[in-house]
């Protein structure tokens, strides 16, 4: 298993993990339903490049037998917000528990460390999932707040937990 950024070529193979990872049973902890995530190839192809090629974005695929990990941070589009970035990571069922979500949140936070731009990542997840907010919290995420009942799901709430990763850049305040 590797783990790289992103080129426009793994569009489809990141299309094929998301839609697996949707049609699982029981569902995984995202609030996309199966039918909800529907992007033509070439949406994808510009986001990848898009994240890539801007300084508080980044796209990573871990490879194995095609794509079977993502990981994406979205970067802030206004001047206040662009040292923010929001990242979303998934990994193919069959390839949990052995390690790909770390190698990619560690390459994720090496890239936000060695940026000028990025001081914080954010993201959200549920409340419930023990194993995503392990791996976060390992990598230095904390956790800042629950948005109670922000989905639903089979007529179930859901409660998300807000987490983050404060990176100091010395002097870059100062400078804004
Ligand atoms: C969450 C996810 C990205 C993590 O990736 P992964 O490759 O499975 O994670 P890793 O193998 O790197 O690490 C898993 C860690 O969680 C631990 N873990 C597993 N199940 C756990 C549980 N129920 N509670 C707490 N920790 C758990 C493992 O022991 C391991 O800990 P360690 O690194 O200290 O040894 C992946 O499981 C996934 O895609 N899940 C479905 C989609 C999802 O939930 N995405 C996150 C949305 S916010």
């Amino acid at each position: 298993m590797i783990v790289r950024e992103a080129s426009a070529a793994d569009a489809r193979g990141y299309i094929m993990l998301i839609k697996g990872i949707l049609a699982e049973q029981p569902p995984v902890d995202t609030p996309y339903a199966p039918g909800e995530f529907n992007p033509v190839t070439s949406t994808i192809r510009d986001l990848i490049i898009e994240y890539n090629a801007s300084p508080n974005g980044l796209f990573l695929v871990a490879e194995a037998d095609g794509v079977v990990g993502a990981l994406s941070c979205r970067g802030g589009s206004l001047a206040a917000d662009a040292h923010t970035t929001d990242l979303g990571v998934y990994v193919a069922t069959d390839y949990r528990d052995q390690g790909v979500g770390s190698t990619l949140l560690r390459h994720a936070v090496a890239w936000a460390q060695a940026s000028s731009v990025v001081e914080r990542v954010e993201l959200e997840v549920f409340a419930g999932n023990a194993r995503a907010i392990h791996v976060y919290e390992k990598f230095g995420f904390e956790r800042e707040g629950v948005k109670q009942r922000k989905y639903y799901r089979g007529g179930v709430p859901i409660d998300m937990v807000m987490m983050a990763l404060l990176l100091d850049k010395p002097g870059k305040s100062q400078a804004r």
